[in-house]
């Protein structure tokens, strides 16, 4: 029994005691035993005396430094929202940063089943218990939807003590994914064989939530993100290139369109590196895409939208006057003889043509400067005022990274994200958008691109989009095209317009019949505790964490 309890027992005893002989009045004596149980009430508020019905599992292990006490939670989340992976991270953050408690939320997957666990560890085991008591009391009455219970995992005693040595960046708390433990790949979720894959999402008709990825096949080939306004595009499309970067190393080179992508990752916290070409940043001088002509010719024809006779003058003048840029084009064309008015009309519309990647924009246009490829590089076609000019800046790029590839320049896999692709690939001219397409992925470019408009693209492109990820489509004629395509059958068809917000159907080399998914936002199936938190960051922000499968 601890000595204050001995002592309040006692001193009570006593003044009942000197009651009884009459030694002191009755009043006197009550407040002589109030007075000494002060003590024992200071005591317990201060928590120091733990009553039987605190009496929890509390685990010890011990390190060279004295032993540490833990307790390890379950939250088991019944309802997947954002607002329930908000409300326990900042519930136990708040905790966490109060300071004599180190918590570690923890994330592991046990087959499909992703188990979100926290830690709590201390060397006063006291303090713990009623610690663990009153995170467990503050979630259930501040977040809905969830369950916390104990669970004793003795396995986890070697990550118990490391957390309380860490060094710990972010106040007490200590976030740790699966992945990390394993130091293996981020996402394991329902695989077996550990080769590269991109998270997508959750599968929605099936019996029970599945993770669904993208598979080492599927990124071998080109995928099609379709979909009307507002059905989840450009959304799914940051989430692949960021899951292409931190999932499976693969750099991406992201057209940005409209500059809503930038901001996108930004809202993620992910890093990245982004280039203006309106200032000469990643510039790209189209005369030096390539020594064949005709090649040259036709990657034009489709940047400008030349006329044949357009194009003809185009190839006179880059066959006689051999300029290295557009303003020695401009000059050479200027002089080139004309046999008829109607010549000289083609020759205005040429340089009129090329005068918009001249004036205005010029920078992105005089010089090739080329981008190391390595983590996710951003460029900001929106920079690029003129929609002629950037239309050609992006094809410009795509031959760019094609012809470099094509004469035999070795490099890393790469996927080039564009959206609104529409606005890029539509039109008449197609031979160098079938070529690019149908060719490019054996040089390992992958191209990833977006639009709410199916049926105006080349139907070469379609056909080249091994994973098709088909969002919510009104318009009938998107629908028939997309049907046709994937050979939908009657169910999907019906479905295809009623498609909420990041829900779609989905085809791959690797699952050949469609599929109903749902596009997530978490890096990892199940990963709510860790997604707010980390902004997207790769989870484990401090190394050197044991691996506690080998411990
Ligand atoms: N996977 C998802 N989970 C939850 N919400 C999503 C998801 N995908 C998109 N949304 C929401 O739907 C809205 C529209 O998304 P997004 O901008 O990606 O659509 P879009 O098809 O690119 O539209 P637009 O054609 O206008 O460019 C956004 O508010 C976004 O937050
Ligand atoms: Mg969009």
């Amino acid at each position: 029994m601890p000595l204050v309890l001995r002592f309040t027992l006692v001193a009570a005893a006593l003044s009942l005691l000197s009651y009884a002989l009459g030694v002191v009045k009755l009043e006197y004596s009550l407040a002589l035993a109030v007075l000494s149980i002060t003590p024992l009430v200071v005591f317990i508020i201060k928590g120091r005396l733990r009553f039987p019905s605190l009496r929890i599992p509390v685990s010890t292990s011990h390190n060279g430094l004295g032993s540490v006490s833990f307790r390890i939670l379950e939250v088991e989340v019944k309802a997947r929202r954002d607002s329930v992976a908000s409300g326990i991270a900042k519930v136990v953050s708040d905790r966490a940063s109060r300071g004599d408690i180190r918590y570690v939320l923890l994330s592991v997957m046990e087959g499909d089943l992703r188990r979100s666990l926290i830690i709590l560890t201390s060397r006063d085991a006291g303090r713990l218990s009623v610690e663990a008591e009153v995170l467990k009391s503050l979630l259930s009455s501040l977040v809905e939807d969830i369950r916390v219970y104990d669970v004793n995992i003795p396995e986890l005693a070697p990550l118990a003590s490391w957390a309380l040595e860490a060094r710990v960046h972010s106040k007490g708390l200590i976030l740790v994914s699966e992945s990390t433990l394993s130091s293996r790949h981020p996402f394991k979720g329902g695989s077996n064989d550990g080769s590269t894959r991109i998270y997508l999402g959750e599968v929605l008709d099936k019996p029970y939530p599945k993770p669904f990825a993208l598979e080492g096949r599927d990124l071998e080939g080109h995928i099609g993100v379709f979909g009307s306004t507002g059905s989840g595009k450009s959304t799914t499309l940051s989430v692949l290139a960021e899951r292409a970067w931190y999932q499976a190393r693969i750099p991406v080179l992201l057209l940005d369109w409209t500059g809503e992508h930038s901001s996108l990752l930004k809202a993620r916290g992910l890093s990245f590196k982004e280039y203006n070409p309106a200032t000469g940043e990643a510039a790209i001088n189209p005369l030096d895409l390539s020594k064949d002509i005709d090649y040259l010719v036709s990657v034009m024809v489709k940047a400008l939208s030349l006329s044949p006779p357009q194009a003809y003058m185009l190839l006179r003048a880059l066959e006689q006057g051999k300029p290295r840029n557009l303003r020695e084009l401009e000059a050479v064309v200027e002089i080139l003889s004309e046999e008829s008015k109607w010549d000289r009309e083609v020759k205005r519309a040429l340089l009129r043509k090329i005068g918009m990647l001249t004036r205005g924009s010029y920078d992105a246009f005089k010089e090739t400067r080329g981008v190391a490829l390595e983590g996710i590089c951003v460029i900001r076609l929106d920079y690029v005022r003129n929609v002629l000019a950037r239309k050609s800046y992006a094809l410009f790029t795509l031959a760019g990274l094609f012809m470099e590839r094509a004469s035999g320049v070795e490099g890393p896999k790469v996927m080039i994200v564009l959206d609104e692709a529409h606005n890029v690939f539509s039109g008449e001219e197609v031979a160098f958008i079938e070529q690019l397409f149908s060719e490019s992925r054996k040089y390992g470019l992958i191209l990833a691109i977006a639009t709410q408009s199916p049926s105006s693209i080349p139907n070469s492109v379609l056909l080249n989009t091994n994973t098709k990820i088909v969002h919510a489509l009104r318009s009938a004629r998107d629908k028939n095209v997309i049907a046709e395509t994937m050979s939908l059958t009657r169910d999907y068809i019906d479905i295809l317009d009623k498609l909420g917000p990041g829900e779609a159907i989905v085809q791959s080399p690797s699952n050949p019949e469609p599929l109903l998914v749902q596009i997530q936002l978490v890096n990892e199936p199940g990963d709510e505790l860790h997604q707010p938190l980390v902004q997207g960051k790769p989870v484990n922000p401090n190394p050197g964490i044991p691996d506690i499968k080998s411990s």
